[in-house]
């Protein structure tokens, strides 16, 4: 049985976490395979709203058990205030939610050392969301990390020791100005550890191999989006891991030639949370409406995301690098009310007309060119059939699929679960 995949295919908060609720009824397993509580993803069910950061978003479908992949890195403390967030849903855990003896642990001091190094940077930094997440994949690939399945071994204790003394000294390289009272942050660490550890840690590949064997229908949960990749996204301006297809292959050990649905998330327009090049970001009342209309505030920070048109060139790369089989586009209520729909489908990079993102995509390179489409009056957040959206929002979709030789599969037209239109 193969392995399906949900993608972001933006920056990231495209409504991935929406989707995989809606699409847990089809699954057996779902599974994160990457990032960590960077992620913020969003559900929206029977007046209830709920922000999961490493959880993956099957958790509140009795027909699935949910597993953290090896590929996530994992703050305790995080995870912690997730379970107790979750306490009132009456959700068996044990059985529910299993976490890889592979998935890499964020210390207290990899969130220090993530902001030493964002100070640092000065008017250079990321826009980090301060979760750790760079330190800790460094440790990772520099083969210096800690392991869940450390947890469960002797001396794990005087591995972690050794370990925040050695980022301590790091911190303190960094010259910078940050205040912290480690033995409080280690007392908060050590504790959530202990409730961490009442769950299943599991061997996730062979765990997933087994259920694939057996027929098993498995959704692999992505977080961020693609241009946040760290190979193919905008670097520096990205996160730590790969968020693109291949990163589900690394981050739960399935094969590539197990992959099955691509299933690629995207909104009808464009956001960006944090620093970093955005060609079609709008400085004007037209982004100012789609912030507002879509409460574009990060689920995680809270920090006000920058907003523009839908850019077509990044959008077809997405499409391109991950293999996208299918498409939902969300977000299309936030469009209505404009007179005019801008997408951006090509760029002017240093006067020449261009279809691909340059390497050197800075905004002082590149000029967005943009297509016009009319635009829609009416609230769709009430409809419910494809037939029912308005004429010219059926323009634009064909348009998008058009251009990017993917089906669209869902629309998407407000947060709630049953806001979900399949075509
Ligand atoms: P994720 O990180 O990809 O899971 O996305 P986030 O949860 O960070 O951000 C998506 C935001 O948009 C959340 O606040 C969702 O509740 C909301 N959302 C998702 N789909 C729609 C939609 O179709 N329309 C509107 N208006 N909001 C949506
Ligand atoms: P979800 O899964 C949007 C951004 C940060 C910053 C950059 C690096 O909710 O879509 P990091 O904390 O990883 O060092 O930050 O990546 N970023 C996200 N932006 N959605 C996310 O996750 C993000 N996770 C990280 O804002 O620009
Ligand atoms: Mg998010």
């Amino acid at each position: 049985m193969a392995v399906d995949l949900l993608l972001g295919l933006q920056w990231g908060d495209e409504g991935k976490g929406k989707i995989v609720d809606v699409l847990t009824k089809n699954y057996d397993i779902i599974a994160r395979f990457q990032g960590g509580p960077n992620a913020g993803h969003t559900l929206e069910f029977d007046g209830i709203k709920h922000v999961l950061h490493t959880i993956p978003s099957g958790i509140f479908h009795k027909n699935a058990v949910n597993i953290v992949g090896n590929g996530v890195v994992i703050d305790p403390v995080i995870f912690k205030k997730e379970l107790d967030a979750l306490g009132k849903f009456n959700i068996d855990f044990h059985s529910k939610l299993l976490i890889s003896r592979k998935a890499h642990l964020i210390l207290p001091t990899h969130r220090l050392l993530d902001a030493a190094s964002e100070a640092a940077k000065g008017k250079a930094k990321i826009g980090s969301t301060l979760k750790g997440i760079g330190p800790t994949y460094m440790d990772k690939t520099g083969r210096n990390g800690m392991r869940i399945g450390d947890l469960e071994l002797d001396g794990w204790k005087e591995k972690y020791r050794a370990l925040a003394d050695k980022h301590e000294a790091m911190i303190a390289f960094y010259n910078v100005d940050i205040e912290y009272d480690l033995k409080e942050l280690e007392t908060e660490f050590l504790n959530a550890v202990e409730t961490l550890r009442k769950l299943q840690f599991i061997d996730s590949e062979d765990y997933l191999f087994q259920a694939q064997s057996k027929g098993k229908k498995i959704l692999a949960e992505g977080a961020q989006g693609s241009l946040l990749d760290i190979d193919f996204g905008t670097y520096p301006y990205v996160t730590s891991s790969n968020t693109t297809a291949a990163g589900a292959c690394t981050g739960l050990g399935v094969a590539p030639n197990k992959i099955g649905d691509v299933k690629g998330i995207f909104k009808a327009y464009t956001t960006r949370v944090g620093s970093g090049p955005f060609p079609t970001e709008l400085f004007d009342q037209d982004g100012e409406t789609m912030g507002r209309v879509g409460n574009e505030f990060g689920a995680t920070t809270g920090r006000p995301r920058r907003c523009g048109w839908l850019d077509l060139v990044a959008l077809k790369y997405a499409v391109r690098i991950n293999g996208v089989t299918e498409l939902m586009m969300m977000k299309a209520d936030v469009l209505s009310g404009f007179k005019k729909i801008k997408v951006c489908t090509a760029y002017n990079y240093k006067g020449k007309e261009i279809q691909h993102l340059p390497y050197n995509i800075e905004t002082e390179n590149v000029t967005p060119i943009y297509s016009e489409m009319e635009g829609w009056e009416k609230d769709l957040t009430q409809m419910e059939k494809a037939d029912q959206l308005p004429k010219t929002l059926h323009a634009y979709i064909e348009f998008l699929e058009q251009e990017l030789q993917v089906p669209i599969k869902i629309v998407s037209v407000g947060p709630d679960r049953t806001q979900t239109i399949h075509r």
